[in-house]
């Protein structure tokens, strides 16, 4: 299985061994072994690396214009130390990068994007395994998505948090006190000075953000989904422990190839079921939702919002940290990590899910660190709350479901009747937000429409509407907020989110008017909007699709194909998987 003896001559169907890069690329007798070879050698790489060994290719979302995944290409060297180190030959190779704090009208755009640049140039080169370098909010699961429609072995090596930040001798959270601090320039509780002096602050050190927002809570799922390393998801960016797992997850790639783990062995029901009840205890990201959705749609796992309500039901919150709690992913890291979270929660997991260890769920916690500071990771008897984690709710005016985070919302807000002040576009919100003449109050619920995956395009992080000034001048901190739009996971409130279907599809969200009551009750999973069916089919008779002006390229194919948010925001034909064979030569 180590391939062929250096100096052989290569050919197929003698030297025929089973490996995908050396039967169909290198290994090759004729013209076009002597291209795959030639242009490779160009490189400098001696003999031995043609001999059928593992070929690894290293899937790199570095930019600069990603800050979160800057320092991506000195991991991929500790993850080339590790793939040499085990006989394989390690390729590092760069596919689109989505920065999060960059890129406009939003990353989330383009996530459908990057799946298909990984899945495409994972099958299309003489790649045996893969290994994912990913970090930022929608690299994570873009390339997921894109590695499991192509099926060969993946492991994923994340990144890694920022440094706490710190302002005034005290920490602060990525994207949690940027909103925070807005609210109190806003409200005249901080002055511009304080605020320009917290912006270096925050944001010291290489990694994502270090709260508890997408970024983490992805690299946490990675985890929990049995694609990532144990204890890998919470090592700061900068920790030399960060490069060390690389290093051990650059020599287990190659052993996955030999096993054949493919994601499709691991990515089961029941790795999805753990990652849902993971993502309730460590209070983690709405946008998980989305994403656990679109990627069990490139494996082919049954999987609906109905599941995840019910599998997060009943699950300790016990990982205190922003936006929900207090801590940032340093405290979480020293603490014990994501492994001390899933040694708490095992009783509700699948413990014989397979991950790409090679071992089990429930072996990989046995033996690994138990929370050292109950502070940060609460234990199972001491939780945070219960059942605090992301629910569905149902309802006249979300058919097919809209999320709450219920960990980040007020406690008085959860059932809520309120009066609607609808705003058909974030911009328009933008412009009545200072309005002291606005007529709001704080049991108003503000309604957002028209920024959907389709309406906006690409379902934007808007949801979490700043309060408005009237209001957070008076000291109104939260208010419902309702739309089909997401909110970042480092932002936080009483904010019903991914209403499905959208505004822009004909959604009943489009057709809510300014006065109408709705009613909001999570405990009972219901979101209602308490207006006559046939006042709805009147409005509907009225109603006309916002469109937006997309009448070419990415944004054309997007909108043309993208499924609504209880389907994970996928385009319509990259749900399920093609496998790796590629048929025909390029000469
Ligand atoms: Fe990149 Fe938050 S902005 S992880
Ligand atoms: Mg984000």
């Amino acid at each position: 299985k180590t391939g062929r003896p250096i100096g052989e001559e290569p050919g197929r169907p003698e030297g025929h061994i089973g490996r995908r890069s050396f039967d169909h690329w290198f290994g090759e007798k004729d013209r076009n072994g002597f291209i795959h070879r030639s242009w490779m050698r160009a490189q400098g790489f001696s003999d031995e690396v043609f001999d059928g060994r593992p070929v690894i290719g290293i899937c790199n979302t570095w930019s600069e214009l990603t800050p979160c995944n800057a320092h991506l290409r000195r991991l991929a060297e500790s993850v080339k130390r590790g793939v040499w180190q085990a006989g394989g030959f390690p390729l590092e190779f760069p596919v689109m990068s989505l920065g999060e704090t960059m890129l406009r009208p939003t990353a989330m755009l383009f996530r459908n994007l990057l799946s298909m640049d990984v899945e495409e140039s994972l099958r299309g080169n003489p790649i045996d395994g893969a290994i994912l370098l990913t970090g930022c909010d929608k690299t994570t699961p873009g390339s997921i998505m894109g590695a499991a429609s192509v099926d060969l072995p993946t492991l994923v090596v994340t990144g890694g948090p920022m440094l706490n930040g710190k302002f005034r001798g005290c920490d602060i959270g990525s994207g949690t006190a940027v909103w925070r601090f807005t609210q109190d320039v806003n409200a005249g509780r901080m002055t511009q000075e304080d605020y320009a002096a917290a912006e270096s602050g925050m944001s010291r050190s290489n990694g994502h953000c270090m709260t508890m927002g997408t970024a983490s809570t992805m690299a946490c799922m990675a985890e929990a989904l049995g694609l990532q390393l144990t204890g890998s998801a919470a090592i700061p960016a900068v920790d030399s422990r960060r490069y060390a797992i690389a290093q051990q997850a650059g020599q287990r790639i190659v052993q996955m190839v030999e096993e054949d783990l493919k994601p499709s062995d691991i990515l089961t029901r029941d790795a999805f079921a753990n990652a849902v009840r993971a993502n309730a205890a460590i209070g983690g990201s709405t946008n998980a939702v989305i994403h656990l959705l679109a990627i069990a749609g490139r494996v082919g796992v049954d999987l609906t919002l109905d599941d995840m309500d019910e599998w997060a039901r009943g699950v300790p919150w016990l990982v205190d940290l922003q936006p929900s709690g207090k801590y940032l992913m340093e405290d979480f890291y020293y603490a014990g990590g994501l492994p001390a979270v899933l040694h708490e929660i095992l009783p509700l997991l699948k413990a014989d899910a397979i991950t790409v260890t090679g071992k089990t769920m429930g072996e990989n916690v046995a033996n690994t660190e138990r929370t050292v500071d109950t502070d940060v990771i609460r234990a199972v008897g001491d939780p945070l709350g219960s059942g605090a984690g992301t629910a569905v709710l149902k309802g006249n005016l979300a058919p097919d479901g809209a999320v709450v985070k219920q960990s980040a919302a007020s406690e008085r807000l959860l059932q809520h009747r309120g009066k609607a002040l609808v705003f058909s576009s974030i911009e328009e919100y933008d412009k009545a937000v200072d309005d002291m003449d606005l007529d709001v109050d704080a049991d108003t619920v503000l309604v957002l429409q028209n920024a959907g995956p389709r309406g906006y395009p690409g379902m934007p992080e808007v949801g979490n509407m700043t309060i408005p000034r009237k209001l957070a001048e008076q000291g109104v901190e939260d208010m419902v907020r309702i739309s089909d739009a997401r909110m970042s996971g480092t932002a936080y409130g009483t904010v019903v989110l991914h209403v499905a279907p959208e505004a822009a599809v004909g959604g009943p969200l489009g057709l809510v008017r300014t006065g109408d009551w709705i009613e909001l009750d999570v405990p009972a999973r219901t979101l209602h909007l308490d207006v006559s069916e046939e006042e709805l089919e009147k409005r509907r008779a009225d109603w006309q699709p916002a469109t937006a002006p997309t009448d070419r390229g990415w944004a054309r194919l997007y909108v043309e194909h993208v499924t609504q948010a209880n389907q994970g925001c996928d385009l319509d034909f990259l749900v399920g998987r093609t496998g790796s064979a590629v048929g025909r030569q390029s000469h």
